[in-house]
């Protein structure tokens, strides 16, 4: 998020370590996040990159898909494909404790190779784009190999599935690094109309003064999708709407919007402490009284899914933060697989003015943040309608913010990327953070979660939802 400073400078050299680097993840979103941060000349003067999976390739192999990705993306191969192609290695086969991946040479013998080729002690940065079960194992062999020391280490969400066993894969994970070497991603955070919340709070008295309970009615955070699960029912079935999303990108998001001030934005330290008091403030959730949860109609029929699957595939939560400046005020999250359509948004639901129209308008005031693409900032306001008459409509202020002058939106996983070259740890959740959202989350994981309510495909989701905007309503999809 910062420009990099003292503290927190470029290293002169790089490694970087791709494993599940033959994976969806790693072609869609690594690979074409890696050539951006390198196209807008923010990598070291020196990187390197050795990608891993259990796949028997060799180097040109893997430079092809490489290739084949990055044409695939929205960036495109960078201008000096033709060099950077050369500064990619592969080292394949299985890697944990008891074995080093050794297809065709161990990855602590390529990263021997580029050391040695740098000239000077590299930072390495291994970015573990695998599914969570793989987390453990190859944290133990970045141990057992001699891979750890002085290295940074990017984590994929999910960072566990319940308080429990992000306990485990914590406790299993600092066997071998420090906190400050972990990186537990959430993309989320890095999308630029997330990041603007901060600034949009603090440098402007007009939003600031507005941000608390005294103006606001509610906030929605809204991040409806028209995916569907089929091509990866394996991991729906394991994991569902909730846990996919709620507990991990909502969360984060609220707790961006309900943060107190931190001291100073350009301390990491600081940020990350007033955003983890608050994710701390997160009342448990109430499973009856707060929770739907739905499953679109057919998902049963997926080759895959259990035939008597309660699966959620829709999920809305009302989220109370008890803090001063937010008592009261329900924080409503939702989330759904084939929904009507895909968007991201953040409205603040502003409360009826006072004075000679406070009961003459149809429609509240809105701040709302739309978060997908390159983000953009509306205004839900009344005005007098033209024309002869004194009559109000409701109309919309909007900013895109890849219309601000001088403005150059960088993708989430690039501006993501950039911060852990440089150390910044501002937008990356730690252990007491995501011990925070795991313990808010728990009571949905116990006896008491609501069984899912059908909703249509193509839809906002079961009609029961619509019970937790009271007395407002979803502003998405009205
Ligand atoms: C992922 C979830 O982390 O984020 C997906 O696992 C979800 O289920 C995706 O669709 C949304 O990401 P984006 O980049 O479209 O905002």
């Amino acid at each position: 998020m910062n420009a990099p400073t003292e503290r927190h400078s470029l290293p002169d050299s790089v490694v970087i370590v791709l494993f599940g680097a033959t994976g969806d993840l790693a072609g869609r979103m690594v690979m074409p996040a890696i050539h951006e941060v390198h196209s807008r000349g923010l990598m070291p003067d020196h990187w390197r990159l050795i990608g891993c999976a259990a796949e028997e390739l060799d180097d040109e192999g893997f430079r092809d898909r490489v290739a084949a990705s990055l044409d695939g993306s929205d960036t495109g191969r960078p201008a000096d494909w033709a060099t950077t192609r050369s500064w990619l290695r592969y080292c394949g086969g299985t890697f944990s404790a008891d074995d080093p991946g050794a297809l065709p040479r161990t990855l602590a013998e390529v990263r021997e190779e580029l050391v040695a080729e740098s000239g000077s002690e590299p930072l390495v940065l291994h970015f573990l784009a695998v599914p969570p079960v793989a987390f453990t194992p190859i944290a133990r062999g970045l141990g057992a190999h001699g891979l750890a020391d002085g290295a940074r280490v990017v984590f994929e969400k999910p960072y566990g599935t319940s308080l429990e066993s992000f306990e485990e894969l914590d406790a299993a994970v600092k066997e071998v690094l420090a906190e400050d070497q972990i990186f537990r991603i959430d993309h989320f955070l890095g999308k630029e109309g997330v990041q603007t919340i901060y600034v949009l709070r603090f440098a402007n008295q007009l939003f600031g003064s507005e941000w608390s309970r005294a103006s606001v009615d509610q906030v929605q955070i809204d991040v409806p999708e028209d995916l569907d699960v089929a091509n990866r029912i394996a991991f729906y079935e394991a994991t569902g709407a909730a846990l996919d999303m709620i507990v991990t990108h909502l969360f984060q998001v609220a707790g961006q919007v309900a943060m107190e001030p931190p001291t100073d934005l350009r301390d990491p330290a600081s940020v990350i402490a007033a955003r983890e008091a608050v994710l701390r403030a997160f009342r448990p959730l109430d499973p009856v009284q707060d929770v739907v949860l739905g499953q679109f109609e057919g998902y049963r029929d997926i080759e895959g899914a259990a035939p008597d699957s309660t699966q959620d595939t829709f999920a809305a939560v009302r989220l109370w933060v008890d803090t001063e400046r937010w008592r009261g005020v329900p924080f409503l999250l939702r989330t759904g697989k084939r929904m009507a359509r895909k968007t991201q948004r953040i409205t603040l639901v502003l409360k009826p003015p006072f004075g000679p129209l406070a009961d003459k308008l149809d429609a509240p005031n809105t701040i709302e943040i739309c978060f997908s693409g390159d983000g953009e900032i509306q205004l839900g306001i009344t005005v007098k309608t033209p024309g002869p008459d004194l009559s109000y409509s409701s109309g919309k202020a909007v900013l895109e913010l890849d219309d601000v002058p001088g403005g150059d939106p960088i993708s989430p996983y690039a501006s993501l990327i950039h911060d852990a070259l440089v150390g910044d740890r501002s937008l990356y959740t730690t252990a007491e953070g995501l011990r925070a959202a795991f313990a808010a989350f728990a009571p949905l994981q116990g006896p008491e979660r609501p069984d899912p309510v059908p909703y249509a495909p193509g839809s906002w989701g079961p009609e029961e939802a619509h019970r937790l905007a009271a007395p407002h309503r979803w502003m998405l999809g009205e």
